[in-house]
Order: C-alpha cells, then structure tokens, then sequence
C-alpha cells in the first residue's frame, strides 16, 4: 500500500530513491514521484501516474543534481491514478514537501478549515491536506520549527501514516513519522536511508531502525536521528537492528517473475520453516513460542484464528489440523468482519493472526480488539519485526523469506507448515495423538520439501502446457473436499488475482446445490482428489461434471486410475498425509496460475489494482 523511499548522505539522491523505489514496487504501481532538494536548496519535484519506468522517463534529468531527496511509488486511496493525485505532495508556498503511505481519515474537517484559512487544493488526496496543515503550522507562529510544525500537524489527525517530509527553508533535513504503516530508517556512513522496508537499502548498511508506532524522527548528517513520540515529543533512544535481509533474496535470480522464483523456492521456504523446531530423529517438535505459553493453549475454551485473503485460507486449513489433531475447537474468521461485528471474546480464548506482511490492516485491528477483550494473542507472520509481529503475546514466524511477488505463494505454504507443526504439537501434549501416529505424521512432514521438488519437476511444463488451452477462459471453478476445500479457495484466487479470470473455489460436494448450473462444455473445473480425503467421494463429484462435459482438470496421486479416467488434463502429485495434502497440492495450481496469466500477457508480480501489503481498510 503505497512505498516511500528518502535519502541523504553523499550518493546521487535520484540513483537511491529511484532503485528504492523499484523495489518498493511491490507496495504499490499505479504512480510514482520523486522530489531532491538541490545545493541551492530548492525542490525538483517530478511525478506521473504509471510505473516508476514512467517516471523514470521523465525525471532521469534529476540525476546527479542532489544528495537529499525523497520518492513515492503509490496504490490509490483517495482519488484516481493520475499525474496531480501522485506524490510528493507539495504545500501552497512550494516549501514543504512530503510522501505518505497510509490514510488520513479526518482530512475532509481540516481542508474545510484549510480552504477557510485560503488553502487550496491541487488533487482529490488526504495527503496534500497534511502537507499544507504543516505549512498552516510553520507559517502560525515564527517560532514553530518545521519538525515540531510536523508534530502539531500528525497531532491533529487521524488514521494512518508513514510519512517522510522535507522543508526548502530547512536544508539537509527529513523529518518521518509512522502511525500504522511501517517505517525503516537504515544508518550508514555519513548516509541515512528511509524506506517502508529494509530492502531499498540492504546493500548499503545492515543497521536499521523500525520507527515504532507513534514516533518521529527528525534525520539529518549532521544531527542524526533524533527520535520523539508524537504526542509530547519525549526522546526515545533507539533499537538499531541487524538486518538478516541480502541482495539476493530480494532479487530474482534468473527467474522471469518473483512469483516463478517464489514458486521454486517452496522446497526451501518450507525446510526453513521447520529447521530447529522438527527434530524427527529425536521425535519433538520445538516451539518456544507455543511452549513457553502452553497453559493457555491447554485450557482454551477455543481458538480463533483471523486473517484475510491468502492468509484466511490458511487459517481454514489451521482449523482442521488442530481440531483434528489437538480437539481444541477452532474459528476462522476473517479479520474484517471480525473487528466490525462486536464478537464474544475472552480471556479463556487463544487468537492465532495469520500474516505475511504483519502490516494488514484489518488483521492488526482485529488483533487489537482480541487483545483489548482479554484473549492471549499468537502471530503468524512471516516478516520478521513487523507490526503484527511485534503487537501480539507470542508467534511463531514462517522463515519463508522476502516475498515479493504479489500473489502470495511460498508464504502460503509455509504458514501451512507452522500450522501442522502447531498442531501435532498441541495434539502430541495434550495427548490426542499417540506417538506412533505423532512420530509418522512428523516423518511425512519432513519430507514435504522434497515431496514438493518433485512437484516442481514433474508438473513444471506439463502446468505450461494446461495453461495454454485455457487462455480464453472467462472462468473456472476450483473444487476439493476436506483439507482440500481450502486449497480450492486458495487456488482460484491464485488464477482470478494474477490472470483476471473470473474463478470460484467450493467444497465439491456443494457443486451440487448451485454452481452445477454454471458447468458446459467451457467451463474449465480445477479438482483436487489426492488418494486419502474422501477419493470415492470425489469420483462421484467427477462423473457429475463430466455428465454435464465440464472440461476437468484433475490433481492426483502418483498411478492414479478412476479420476485420470475421467479427466481431460492429469496433474500427478506424490501421496503424503491427507492433512499435508494442500501444501503438496498448492504447488502445480499456482504453477497453473502463473502460466495462465503469464500467456494471457498479464503482469503476474503486479496484478492490477492489488498491493503486497494491505495497510488500509
Ligand atoms: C493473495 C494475497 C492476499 C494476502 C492478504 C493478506 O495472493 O497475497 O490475499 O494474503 O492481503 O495479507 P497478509 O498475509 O500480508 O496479511
């Protein structure tokens, strides 16, 4: 949702927000903006709607001009994509300029006090009204100082924010503040980097600071980075973290795609994940975080996990490991509705949050209502220190590395495989699961990296092959049964967020009370019928469709028969435990995805309209 970029130090200004801002692409692509402040002071500002190659076009006559500058790749929120609603916002005088990723909700009271006061307005955007309220702020009284005008400014709004803001008349200084939305600030030698992550600057310095919620800092070479709340300007002393994140993890290693690369690097992502917690040989599963807080999980009255999108289904996966291993009853909610719907929580109720990025919205508001009601919170997350991450009681994270692509896939799969490894835990200590089952389940779980190599091999041109005769689909329909329902709903959203064909994911045996209807000759069904989980069920469920000359698409066991039969296009998977079955089954359909939208001449790493990480509601 939005990325900023800012830099001072001795480098070209333009080189370092522009390469920040490509990487920061992923937050956001619909417009893209730059502003440096040259040696006499005053601002260039360049912006377009487009890619930052659009902006690149216009604005490379910025480079060498400047060693402080600041840039914006956006997602909209307020107003449409275009050249005037892009960042940087600049005040009415032409000497504040700021970028923010975030929402100010009270913008629509302060432009009509602005516009009152002589205010005018260029775009549709609340962050051009901030811009000017910091103006209105310097511009009050003499003696406010353009940090403190800041200050005033944040303290009048609502919402959420990262911001980065820069004063003509305040030379070699950026001023950023975070409320809601993330901020890093990496310290080099004699150069500061800000960034909404820690990949715009990775190879310059392993130091970072994660601005906490509710500070600002005021950074400067020759000051530092002075740190204060918002709200009565204490000083904070800060954490400066050494950053885990390389070069070659954010970048695409040969792979066409970040979400091909993502795709490959399952086997590892998923291996990582169980490194040091599954110790097969010893027969334990290791979790601190779970461990530490065991008490709660043993006497929960239930679990309830929230989430959205990928991540939700996830969470529905969850479910039906731990009610089936541990019997501790399960809810899966989707955090928006959750945080809305005034829910009966307590303080017997464990909340598992499922997130990638750690920064979605609605999961962390859902979070906070969990936590204000009394329940223990427990966090899924896959980026390490994010704010998801750093609000709840314990966690547990994925190790699935930076994702980048924008529809979500190795983290998928690893948040699976923290689930499993939750649930055979809690089941294995609360003695649900005897040890031979438990010692069998883990054996299987351990081999699910190279299970998924396999996956990858046998399944990668034979996907590109499918995809091909599905080009020209307007929609699919993608079912399973049991474990595998979610793994359904995950696959048709892969196929509609990357390709933009409309798909569906159901139960399969729900076909039956409506979506039936919709089955022809063209409708392609995507069926996920593995050996274990109700097979005989979903023969039936395939003579149906063919009945009706459904085109089927059918992910099977190895030697598969009866379905392979029946089906027009045959995906074989390795056999594996039913409760491990969507995380080996995943793999070819979002391989499927990635093709269908790849020949469809869709930009699969930025989907249209959609943004990695979703920081407003
Ligand atoms: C789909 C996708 C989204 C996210 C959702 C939640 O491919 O990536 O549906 O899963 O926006 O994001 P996180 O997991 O970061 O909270």
């Amino acid at each position: 949702m939005c990325g900023i970029v800012g830099y001072t130090g001795f480098q070209d200004a333009y080189d370092i927000v522009i390469n920040g801002l490509r990487r920061l692409e992923y937050r956001g692509y619909d417009s893209a903006g730059i502003v440096l402040e040259n040696e006499t002071s005053s601002f260039s500002v360049e912006k377009t709607k487009g890619k930052v190659d659009d902006l690149v076009n216009i604005a490379s006559n910025l480079r060498g001009t400047a060693k402080i500058g600041m840039g914006h790749t956006r997602w909209a929120t307020h107003g449409v994509p275009s050249d005037r609603n892009s960042h940087p916002h600049v005040s009415n005088n032409g000497k504040v300029a700021i970028v923010h990723n975030g929402i100010i909700e009270n913008y629509d009271t302060i432009k009509t006090m602005l516009t009152e006061k002589g205010f005018s307005f260029k775009s549709e955007t609340d962050t051009e009204v901030l811009v000017n309220l910091i103006q209105y702020f310097t511009d009050l009284n003499i003696e406010t100082d353009f940090p403190t005008a800041v200050r005033y400014a944040l303290n009048e709004v609502y919402g959420a924010y990262a911001i980065t803001v820069m004063h003509e008349d305040y030379p070699g200084i950026l001023v950023v503040a975070r409320l809601g939305s993330p901020l890093a600030i990496g310290i080099g030698e004699k150069e500061y980097f800000i960034a909404s992550d820690a990949s715009p600057f990775v190879e310059f310095t392993k130091e970072a600071i994660y601005l906490e919620e509710g500070h600002m800092a005021t950074i400067s070479l020759e000051g530092g980075v002075d740190i204060r709340t918002i709200t009565d300007n204490s000083k904070i002393i800060p954490e400066i973290q050494e950053l885990k994140l390389s070069l070659e993890q954010i970048e695409k290693g040969g792979y066409e795609h970040f979400m091909l690369k993502e795709i490959f690097e399952q086997p590892k992502s998923i291996h990582d994940t169980m490194r040091g917690r599954l110790i097969v040989n010893e027969g334990v599963i290791k979790m601190a975080g779970i461990w530490d807080h065991i008490e709660k999980f043993k006497n929960a009255n239930r679990i309830i996990i929230i989430a959205c999108g990928t991540s939700w289904h996830a969470g529905l996966i969850g479910e039906y490991l731990i009610e089936e291993f541990a019997r501790i009853p399960v809810e899966v909610e989707y955090a928006s509705e959750f945080r809305y719907r005034n829910p009966i929580i307590t303080d017997k109720d464990v909340v598992i949050a499922i997130s990638q990025s750690g920064e979605t919205a609605d999961t962390m508001a859902a979070l906070k209502l969990a936590k204000e009601r009394g329940a223990f919170i427990y966090g899924i997350c896959n980026v390490v220190d994010s704010s998801i991450a750093r609000i709840t009681d314990a966690g547990s994270y994925t190790h699935a590395g930076p994702e980048i692509g924008v529809a979500s896939t190795k983290a998928f799969t690893a948040q699976l495989t923290i689930l499993s490894l939750i649930a055979l835990k809690l089941g294995k200590h609360n003695g649900n699961l005897g040890n031979a089952e438990f010692m069998s389940l883990i054996s299987e779980l351990d081999a699910i990296p190279k299970k998924i190599e396999e996956v990858l091999e046998a399944t990668h041109e034979l996907t590109q092959h499918i995809a091909k005769d599905f080009i020209q689909a307007t929609n699919f329909l993608y079912l399973g049964r049991g474990y595998n329902y979610p793994a359904a709903l995950e696959g048709a959203l892969k196929l509609k967020e990357i390709s933009y064909i409309h798909a569906e994911g159901y139960p399969a045996a729900e076909m039956k009370h409506g979506p039936i209807a919709l089955i022809d000759e063209n409708m392609p069904i995507v069926i996920i019928a593995p050996k274990k989980g109700h097979y005989d069920k979903i023969v039936s469920n395939v003579q149906e469709i063919k009945a009706r000359k459904g085109k089927v698409v059918a992910v099977v066991n190895k030697g598969d028969k009866q379905v392979s039969e029946m089906a027009d296009y045959v995906i074989e998977i390795p056999e594996t435990s039913e409760c491990f079955s969507p995380i080996v089954a995943s793999v070819p359909l979002q391989l499927l995805a990635y093709y269908i939208a790849v020949y469809r001449g869709a930009n699969v790493d930025q989907p249209r309209n959609l943004a990695k990480s979703v920081t407003v509601e």
